[in-house]
């Protein structure tokens, strides 16, 4: 019993039992597998992407962010700024208390450089129905190299529990046919 200091003080000198070893290799083992999988699921599953982050104030965030979308917003939707940046280049959304901003609208199979991050707390990038998740934080940015492959509308849900709106935390990417 551990109320009693044990007999022999050097633990690591007592032999394994079998039962012991058998545990410890099978937690090892299952150990690895894991280790492989995530890297083999990266190329596999397809939801893993290779992103890149950088710390980041926030209000250099939000300026940059706004100086986009005041120079390529193609019209509005309910008082959200519809964004088309030019392919090839650099496209900014936002997260703050409770939205993600702005709309973004990207051409399909043309390369952008997407670049998230949050203005106050942690709040979640879900990319649906393709099901892409981060962790967006204040402070860095997440910069993650996109080429969309499928023209549609994907919401943009948070996914981080971050207070009294985070049910109403949702945004959009339209990807549209090149012009
Ligand atoms: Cu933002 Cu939940």
């Amino acid at each position: 019993m551990a109320i009693h200091s044990p007999k022999e003080r050097l633990w690591w000198n007592e032999p394994l039992t079998k039962v012991e070893v058998t545990w410890i290799a099978i937690a090892f083992l299952w150990g690895l597998f894991m280790f492989f999988t995530m890297i083999y699921w990266h190329f596999a599953g397809e939801q893993n992407l290779s992103n890149e982050s950088y710390r980041i104030r926030p209000e250099v965030f939000s300026e940059r962010t706004e100086a986009m979308a005041e120079q390529y917003t193609v019209r509005e939707e309910a008082g959200v700024p519809v964004v088309r940046p030019p392919a090839g280049g650099d496209v900014y959304m936002l997260g703050r208390l409770w939205e993600w901003w702005p709309i973004l609208e990207l051409e399909k199979d043309k390369q952008y450089r997407l670049h998230l991050s949050s203005l106050d707390w942690q709040h979640g990038f879900s990319l649906q129905p393709v099901n892409i998740n981060l962790q967006i934080h204040p402070g860095y940015e997440m910069v993650l190299t996109i080429t969309p492959d499928e023209v549609g509308e994907f919401s943009v849900v948070c996914n981080e529990f971050c207070g009294i709106g985070h049910h109403q935390m949702v945004g959009r990417i339209n990807v549209v046919e090149p012009q």
